[in-house]
Formats: C-alpha cells, structure tokens, sequence
C-alpha cells in the first residue's frame, strides 16, 4: 500500500526528525527543520543493486594471493596520482569532499577525461549540456567520458549494466535517493544506502567509485560519519575561493600515505598542476617589510616554502585581538605566551594578526619558528633578510626541536638560493656538505640575540 508519512528534515545538515523542533538535534541549526511527505513503497523483496554483480567469494590462503602487480589506474596528473599513491586502485572507493563552488565536480571531469578508461560520470546536481559546457573549457579529453544526469541509484545502476564502466563518478552523493529506504536525498539513511550499495557494486566488480561529498556550515562531510569508515580513501579539497590555488590532501587512505598534497591553481580553462610550488606563495620583495618570515614545511615528501605574515600593533580595547589565517589559532596563543614568558616580549597589550600568504593552511608544527620570527620582525619592526629560511618547533619551554627531514628541507632551500637556513642544534655533520649556511639553536632567546638585536 501506498502510505503517506511526514518527516521534519533538517535544511542545514539534512538529518531527519520525526517530529518538529525549533533546534535540529544534530547540527543545533535554528529554525531549519521543513516538513517532508514521503510515500513509503518499499521493495525490499527485490535483490540489493550493489549485490547483483556478486561474484562466489571464497576465502584464500593469504600466501597465495598474488600482490605484484597491483594495478593502478593512473592518469596524466601527477598530483591527483600522489594524493592517491600511485593512482585509483581498481574496486576501491574514493571520497572527495570540498566546499560549495572550490572546484570538485571541474576536478573530476578534467580527471574522467584523461582516463583511457571508460568513465560514466553521474551528476545528480547538473544537466548533460551544463557539463558539456564546462568540458569544453577543459579542453580535450582522450578517454571515453559518458555523462548521465540521474540521482536515483536503481536507475544508475540499470546504466551501469549496460556501459559496464572501469571508473563511476557520483557527483554527488548528497543527491542520490533510493526507493529502498524513505527519506530525502541527503538524509542520513539514504546517504548510508546509497553509499553502500555503491560500495557492495566497487568490491564486487573491481571498478572504481569515486564520490563527491559535500561538507556542512562546520566543515565536516555531510552524512553520517561511519561513510568515512566505509570508504577506502578520503580526500579533501580545499582552499580560499577568493585564491586560485587549490590544495588536495588525503585524510585517510588504505593505499597509500596521508600525508602527500597536490596542488592546483584554479583557472579559466580548468585546473592547472602546479609543479613547482616553492615560489608561489611567496611575496615579491618582502625584504622591505617587517613581519615577514619564510618557513620550510613538509607536504609528505615534499619540502613547501611558506610565507607567514605578522602584524602586531597596539591594543585599541582592553582585550588584544588575536587572529590569524591559514593556521590554527590555539597554536598562535600558545606561542605567543612562550615568547611572553620565556623570553619576555610583552604581547599581552598586543594586537597580533598572523597569515600564511597565498590562502594556505598547514598543520606542521615546523611552522612554529617562522611564525615566532615573524612576530618579532614585526614586534621590533626589524626586517629580516629575505634569504633566510625557518624550520624548527618550538617547545613549551621556549627550547627549539628538531624538525624530521631536514637534510631535505636544507637542500631544497639551498636550490631556491636561501642562505641561511635557521632550525633547532642539528647534527654536526649536515655544514659541511652544503653550500647554505645553517644556525642551529637552542632557545629562543639566541633567536633574539642572533637576528633582532
Ligand atoms: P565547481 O567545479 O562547480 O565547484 P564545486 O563542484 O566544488 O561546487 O567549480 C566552481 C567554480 O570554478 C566556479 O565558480 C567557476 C570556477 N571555474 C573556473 O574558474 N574555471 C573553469 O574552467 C571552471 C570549469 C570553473
Ligand atoms: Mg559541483
């Protein structure tokens, strides 16, 4: 029988409630809750989709399981490849989330064509002849790209059988419902079906699923959490949308590390790769100004040169305003308190604003003397040279730490012409052999001694 039920659906993060309330339970969102008529036709009776390319499974001895040539589905796209580790493993499924309007459905179409593999690209969200349009700004492909229009999964799977693809795009899974369970698209439980049904389809053939997911107001993907245990790699991508530059980072990846990012400048014609990343986030003739420094982050197993900016003024209000872009803001206050305490530079009637150039953002602790140095520039209003590059923590107790790779990080700053390379008391042995002149320290205190005094 054909029933009619009413849920309440949440318009910001899309769970579902039976009843209405004034605050949604699950992302506290005011007012958000909309009523919804669903028809509860269910055929349950009907076999799973996922399931109905079943092959028999039967358990082998792991001794005999051939690993050698593990194949990998590699594309002309050096970042996408490394992000990946080597390039999308056949059955595996891929999820990549990324704000509204960053650049994942360009992405991922520039990805379909250079496949020489055939793709079936789904999009729930535009028309064939949108995508047509936005290919053609692309360029090219070589590959053979079908793009079907679709969101509801029984019927994506009937297109399925027939082109038989090596690769399906989902762009995206918010907007694919199932008649099999009730529910909006985006709720929770048809996030969880669909998404399992096109998980049981990957393993079940070896073709590879990439998903496309959208992220909620705090920047979580939206859906349930347990979708990002289901899946075998886990991509963001991310970036400033007022920048052009684009960074993907893999948070999770069965295949590969996590710790490799690619990088891409968003451009009239699609996504570039940017191969050589060390120049540009860097400011042109920063030796000028104070309140610039130069750090050597790590990205995986490449060194990125990044540049902080500080600005530290006078409190106008009674409570100094701390701010800062690109860098997590518990990391600034605590190093602003080191440099209070353990080297007495009064900040605490400070305004501090910090920034990484370029709309990055970076995690590594290795930042820390960069940001610290920046902040004293601008403190002192002394400039610092602009061939002199940072790499080190810094410690609680204002003590330097050693910083991993830094054979690599020095290399690669004596390729781009830096030379000084200051970071925490290295091992003797790295002067001799390079031709860049490195200050290893203890504390900071002989930072402040060595360049601001
Ligand atoms: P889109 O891929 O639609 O983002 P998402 O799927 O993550 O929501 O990209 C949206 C933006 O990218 C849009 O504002 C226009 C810009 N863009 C370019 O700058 N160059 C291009 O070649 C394309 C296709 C898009
Ligand atoms: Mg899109």
């Amino acid at each position: 029988m054909n029933k009619e039920k009413v849920v309440f659906y949440c318009k910001n993060c899309g769970n579902e409630h039976a009843k209405w309330h004034g605050q949604c339970k699950y992302c506290k969102e005011w007012n958000s809750l909309k009523e919804k008529k669903i028809s509860s036709i269910k055929i349950k009776s009907q076999a799973e989709f996922g399931n109905y390319f079943k092959k028999e499974n039967i358990p082998i001895k792991i001794s005999e399981i051939d690993s050698e040539n593990e194949i990998r589905l590699v594309v002309k796209d050096d970042e996408w490849n490394r992000v990946l580790g080597g390039g999308l493993v056949p059955g595996s499924v891929c999820l990549i989330s990324g704000e509204p309007g960053i650049g994942k459905s360009t992405l991922l179409l520039q990805i379909s064509m250079k496949f020489d593999k055939r793709v079936l690209y789904v999009s729930g969200e535009e028309s064939q002849r949108q995508i047509k349009v936005r290919s053609e700004r692309i360029g090219k492909g070589i590959g053979q790209t079908f793009i079907l229009s679709e969101t509801e999964t029984e019927n994506i799977f009937e297109q399925i059988k027939k082109i038989n693809p090596d690769i399906v795009i989902i762009d995206s899974i918010q907007t694919l419902h199932s008649k099999m369970v009730d529910g909006s698209p985006g709720s929770v439980i048809q996030i969880r079906e669909c998404s399992s049904e096109l998980i049981k389809y990957a393993k079940n053939t070896g073709s590879a699923v990439i998903l496309i997911g959208h992220l909620t107001k705090d920047g979580n993907i939206a859906g349930p959490k347990v979708l990002e245990h289901m899946v075998d790699v886990v991509i963001s991508f991310e970036g400033e949308n007022n920048h052009s530059y684009r960074i993907l980072r893999a948070k999770k990846n069965r295949f590969g590390s996590t710790s490799e990012i690619g990088i891409y400048e968003m451009l009239s014609s699609g996504l570039r790769e940017v191969k050589n990343p060390n120049e540009i986030f860097l400011t042109l003739n920063s030796s000028e100004m104070s309140g610039h420094a130069i750090g050597m982050s790590m990205e995986g197993i490449r060194p990125l040169t990044l540049e902080v900016q500080a600005l530290v003024s006078t409190a106008v209000y009674g409570t100094p305003q701390r701010s800062s872009t690109g860098l997590n803001s518990k990391r600034l206050n605590m190093l602003l308190a080191v440099l209070e305490k353990r080297a007495g530079i009064q900040l605490s009637n400070k305004d501090v604003f910090l920034n990484i150039t370029g709309g990055v953002k970076s995690e590594d602790p290795s930042l820390d003397l960069a940001i610290v140095s920046a902040i004293l520039s601008s403190y002192h209003d002394i400039p610092l040279n602009e061939k002199i590059c940072f790499a080190s923590e810094i410690g609680l107790s204002g003590e330097l730490r050693p910083v991993i790779k830094l054979d690599k990080r020095i290399s690669e700053a004596e390729k781009l012409g830096y030379q000084l390379f200051v970071t925490s008391n290295f091992k003797k042995d790295l002067t001799e052999k390079k031709g860049i002149k490195i200050l290893g320290l203890e504390k900071i205190g002989s930072l402040i001694t060595n360049l601001f005094k």
